[in-house]
């Protein structure tokens, strides 16, 4: 299947992305609010840019059947930065938010490979289900819909919707040539992500080479993520099937 392709050969860059700053600090629960609420004005440009190059696709049959308004993430992320009172009209981009942009925009007439940079920020959601526990935690958040709706856009809908998802991605007809483009849009979104904590670009090859010999594929076999226990993610997946 597709899915088993996108999950199990993205894994080393599963594992670099959530051992970066960002992810590493958030669901630490380190990170300083205001430093929280940066990612989060970051996130409104990068995310913007997508649901627009997206949306302009909802009618395409390879996007169509999977799509759904509720998966555009910017209107979530426009909620979270209206409750932390934060001006949204000056936020100007870094550089790591401005090359995903980019990227973004030399992709927007290939709905193939944007369908896979949106399977990966939907599929950061359900890791981010655990990071909005912790986020709540650390700044106080008593309401689950105020603050961290970026993280946790679905709510208890989360895994019903992603396991939808990917069936939806299974059951598309595609060549091999259009299964490698959406492939290719899953591992641009990960470099990208883990971009966006530095200063550099660093590609594909240079962060494998980098990292390569510290990564634990056994972690990724047993619960997925470094940062999560084998109790949590059989809570995340208990009624997938
Ligand atoms: C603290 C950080 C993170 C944690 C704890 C975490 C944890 C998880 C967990 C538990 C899953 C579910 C695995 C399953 O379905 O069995 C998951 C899936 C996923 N995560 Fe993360 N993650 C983190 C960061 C990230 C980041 C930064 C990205 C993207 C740049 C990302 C992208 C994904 C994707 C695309 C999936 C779906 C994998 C697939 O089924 O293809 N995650 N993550």
């Amino acid at each position: 299947m597709l899915t088993t392709r996108l999950k199990d050969d993205n894994w080393a860059l599963h594992q670099i992305a959530e051992r970066q700053p960002t992810p590493g600090s958030l669901i630490k629960g380190t990170m300083p609010k205001a430093d929280y609420l940066l990612v989060l004005a970051q996130q409104l440009l990068v995310n913007t840019a997508l649901d627009a190059a997206l949306k302009s696709h909802a009618s395409n049959p390879h996007v169509s059947p999977l799509f759904d308004e509720c998966q555009l993430l910017t209107p979530y992320i426009a909620e979270d930065l209206a409750f932390f009172g934060v001006d949204t009209d000056s936020i100007a981009p870094n550089p790591g938010t401005q090359r995903y942009i980019d990227h973004i925009e030399a992709h927007k007439d290939h709905p193939l490979h944007l369908l896979g940079l949106h399977y990966v920020r939907l599929g950061a959601c359900n890791g981010n289900t655990f990071v909005a526990r912790i986020v709540r935690k650390a700044y106080s958040l008593t309401d689950p819909t105020q603050g961290t709706r970026y993280l946790d856009p679905f709510g208890k809908a989360q895994r019903n919707q992603w396991v939808a998802f990917k069936a939806g991605i299974d059951a598309l007809t595609l060549d091999q040539a259009q299964q490698d483009e959406l492939f290719a849009g899953t591992r641009a979104a990960y470099v990208l992500s883990i971009n966006l904590d530095l200063p550099e670009y660093t590609d594909a090859n240079a962060l494998l080479a980098e990292h390569g010999k510290s990564l634990d594929k056994s972690a990724f076999d047993e619960h997925h993520s470094v940062h999560v226990t084998k109790e949590m993610q059989e809570e995340l997946t208990a009624n997938d099937n």
